[in-house]
């Protein structure tokens, strides 16, 4: 039965409630990333007056001047958000603001720290800032990838503090964000979305409040913390698979077997078999963190996560037995790493997006350069590097000319971009070290890793 259909009349849940039936809440999104951005443009598209927040003031200015810092989103996201005015779209880094607000939707990051320990300092962060200003009636739902308990246990006391009565008076979810950066198939819309609460009264009004934005199924699950390690089981399940395949990789390798035709082989099969893809390590802001969130929290409850721990170990392994098969390649054509000249094709963690973050490319950069190799990359949707978290590579993104490619003694293939001329590099490199089964139909001189 519906508790929100039994809350007095007049009661904070029954006048969000009504708000939301009306699409006269305001909807602020904490964030705005990749995650927070297209978020906030799918309650726009519903009919909300949205906010956008953000630390970062040089994101708050370019949405001002209707700049997408997001490319893959489109040109004119922002753009015709604005157009709609200011009483439909606003941005702000002004967080007393959140106060305006009836639902909240906190993106903020979720790194690790340095010792794969989970970093909730944004989160925590971004509760602090909600706590400020909250007053009765407000939903507050967290997005951001994190360990199961979390709302209930760093978000939720915040509130509580400041003398709100969950269900009553604060209303507390978790909804965990599918986006699939760079994908055509689905959007945030598009993707179905999980929505659980802290009780059920805010599960109701979560769930509400996202029918209204998510053209697809919005499941209710019965607590916050399913939706939390549901989250986090669709991301291990991904590690985990994806280190098997690369685990096959290596094995498939010394025996002289193509593990890119034996994955097509096994794709046949109808059912019981899913394909994951081999490549040069994990990347992105998902994959290589959020299961070490579930390792974290599991030695609370003085249980290993055997299975984690041992895809880590594969995963991260990856970049070192590419680096490998590059320096076993170039001894073959009778060259050593030191001094040799590499390009490495792809900075991005994946095809079609410029999202760096945990990019193995970076890893293959500093090992090549440790070696002595000379390094340059291309890569067309990340022009420059900068510093990042763990890594500190200062370039430029090199032209993909044929002469350009025909002086380099290797050329390292981490990302498929779907603009690369690869019957060019086919043509012109003297040595291809392909990690992504790119050069499959073209030629050239080839070694897989
Ligand atoms: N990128 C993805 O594909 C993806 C997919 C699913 C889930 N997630 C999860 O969503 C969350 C956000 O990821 P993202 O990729 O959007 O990150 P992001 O780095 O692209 O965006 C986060 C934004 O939050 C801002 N920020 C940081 N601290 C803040 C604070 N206290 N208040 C307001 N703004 C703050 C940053 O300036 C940045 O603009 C993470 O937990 C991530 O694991 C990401």
């Amino acid at each position: 039965m519906s508790q929100l259909s039994a809350v007095p009349a007049n009661s904070p849940a029954a006048q969000l409630h009504a708000r939301i039936e009306n699409a006269s809440a305001i909807v602020g999104v904490v964030g705005l990333g990749y995650v927070g951005l297209p978020l906030l443009a799918a309650f726009h598209a519903a009919g909300f007056k949205v906010i956008g927040f953000d630390k970062d003031n040089r994101k708050i200015k370019a949405l001002h001047r209707g700049e997408n810092y997001l490319k893959h989103l489109g040109q004119d996201l922002v753009s015709r958000m604005r157009k709609e005015g200011p009483d439909r779209f606003d941005a702000t880094a002004d967080f007393t603001r959140l106060g305006e607000c009836d639902a909240v939707l906190s993106c903020v990051p979720t790194p690790l720290g340095a010792h794969l320990e989970p970093d909730l300092s944004y989160v925590d962060g971004s509760a602090a800032d909600i706590a400020a200003t909250l007053r009765p009636g407000q939903l507050i739902v967290l997005e951001s990838s994190t360990y199961p308990r979390t709302t209930r246990e760093i978000m939720l006391p915040k509130f509580e503090n400041k003398g709100m009565v969950l269900g009553e008076t604060v209303f507390v979810a978790y909804s965990p964000e599918r986006e699939n950066p760079g994908s055509k198939d689905f959007s945030t819309a598009t993707i179905p979305k999980l929505v659980g609460g802290l009780d059920p009264v805010s599960g109701e009004l979560a769930a509400l409040l996202y029918r209204k934005a998510i053209k697809a199924e919005v499941v209710h699950v019965e607590t916050a913390e399913v939706a939390e390690a549901a989250k986090l089981l669709e991301n291990i399940y991904r590690a985990v698979n994806i280190a098997l395949v690369n685990e096959m990789k290596i094995v498939l390798d010394a025996m002289g077997i193509d593990v890119w035709q034996v994955i097509e082989a096994a794709k046949t099969k109808p059912f019981g078999f899913q394909a994951f893809y081999p490549g040069p390590g994990l990347g992105g802001h998902c994959i290589p963190i959020d299961p070490y969130y579930l390792t974290w929290k599991a030695r609370e409850y003085g249980h290993p996560t055997r299975f984690i721990e041992l895809s880590g170990e594969i995963n991260r392994g990856m970049p070192q037995f590419v680096v490998n098969k590059i320096a076993l390649a170039l001894n073959d054509a009778g060259k050593s790493v030191k001094n040799s000249r590499v390009l490495v094709l792809g900075l991005a963690y994946k095809p079609d997006v410029d999202d760096v973050r945990e990019s193995p490319s970076f890893e293959l950069i500093e090992k090549l350069e440790h070696l002595g190799a000379h390094v340059d990359y291309h890569d067309p949707h990340v022009p420059e590097t900068h510093e990042m978290r763990h890594y500190d590579v200062d370039k430029e993104s090199v032209e993909l000319t044929a002469d350009a490619v025909a002086g380099y003694d290797c050329v390292v293939i981490a990302t498929n971009h779907s603009s690369t001329d690869w019957a060019m590099v086919a043509e012109k490199a003297q040595l291809i070290v392909d990690t992504r089964n790119a050069m499959h139909g073209f030629g050239g001189n080839v070694v897989k890793a």
